[in-house]
């Protein structure tokens, strides 16, 4: 699939010459785990679905809360980030959990064998598309199981602020206007940022049945408008969209 230009790609300035070394220093400045995440937004997306205890991956698991979090709750939970920094964090606090440091479009686990895989705004950070991660959440789910994946939502407020937003970047990808600014970093992918539809799409492509998108990351003080608006299209506001799937093959 072509990833179409009107999902709105962010861009990052950064001094890292990769997107991992990127995250790498990004989790630097974490100062350890969280006891439980039941205080999150996200667990309240997915709590219904992780009601038995299971095998659980986690795909870019940065800073492995959730890891720690499954774990407590007695699933066999295996953690996945190709940063090393988070998972240094979280060996330095729970030395026993399973954390490998490795590309999750190429997991060392055997095919059909988690229940559950849970990846948070994770796939949309590969510039050559989500497909290749895709395939080996398919390859590594049980037939019976679960996908939990997030990724940044294109939410309708966005949608109607598209053409603002395409024209900034277009602005900061200008070399003139960059040299005007004295940015000397390089001007790297960091995102895409796709609509529930495509979204959709790719995961149809990859061999996922849809059993509902669920946002997450709404803002904190809503205007009557936008809360209203949310009671009537969940996916108005949301920064989030977490896609919560089985496999259709
Ligand atoms: C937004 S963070 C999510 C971290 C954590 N799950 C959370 O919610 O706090 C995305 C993580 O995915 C990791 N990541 C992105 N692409 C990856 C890949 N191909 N293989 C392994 N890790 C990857 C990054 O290193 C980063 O730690």
């Amino acid at each position: 699939m072509r990833y179409s230009q009107y999902d709105y790609h962010p861009t990052m300035d950064s001094s890292s010459d990769t997107i991992e070394n990127w995250w790498s220093d990004h989790w630097k400045a974490r100062k350890g785990l969280t006891e439980h995440q039941f205080d999150t937004p996200v667990w309240e997306t997915i709590k219904d679905i992780v009601q038995t205890p299971g095998t659980l991956l986690e795909a870019g698991c940065g800073v492995p809360n959730w890891v720690k979090h499954f774990d407590k709750l007695g699933f066999d939970a295996i953690g996945v980030d190709f940063a090393p920094t988070g998972l240094l964090i979280g060996l330095k606090d729970e030395p026993n959990l399973k954390l490998m440091r490795s590309d999750f479009r190429q997991l060392a686990v055997s095919d059909n064998s988690m229940d559950y895989i849970l990846s948070l705004g994770a796939i949309e950070h590969d510039k050559a598309g989500p497909d290749k991660a895709l395939k080996e959440f398919h390859r590594t789910l049980k037939s019976d199981g679960y996908l939990m994946c997030s990724v940044p939502c294109l939410n309708i407020k966005r949608q109607l602020g598209l053409p603002l937003l395409v024209a900034r970047d277009q602005l900061k990808r200008t070399k003139i206007l960059r040299k005007l600014w004295n940015k000397t970093e390089p001007f790297e992918f960091y995102q895409y940022v796709w609509s529930p539809a495509t979204y959709r799409k790719i995961l149809a492509k990859a061999g996922f049945e849809l059993i509902e998108m669920r946002g997450y990351g709404y803002k904190e003080n809503p205007s009557v408008i936008e809360s209203s608006m949310t009671k009537i299209y969940n996916l108005y506001g949301p920064h989030m969209m977490m896609a919560i799937c089985k496999k259709i093959r």
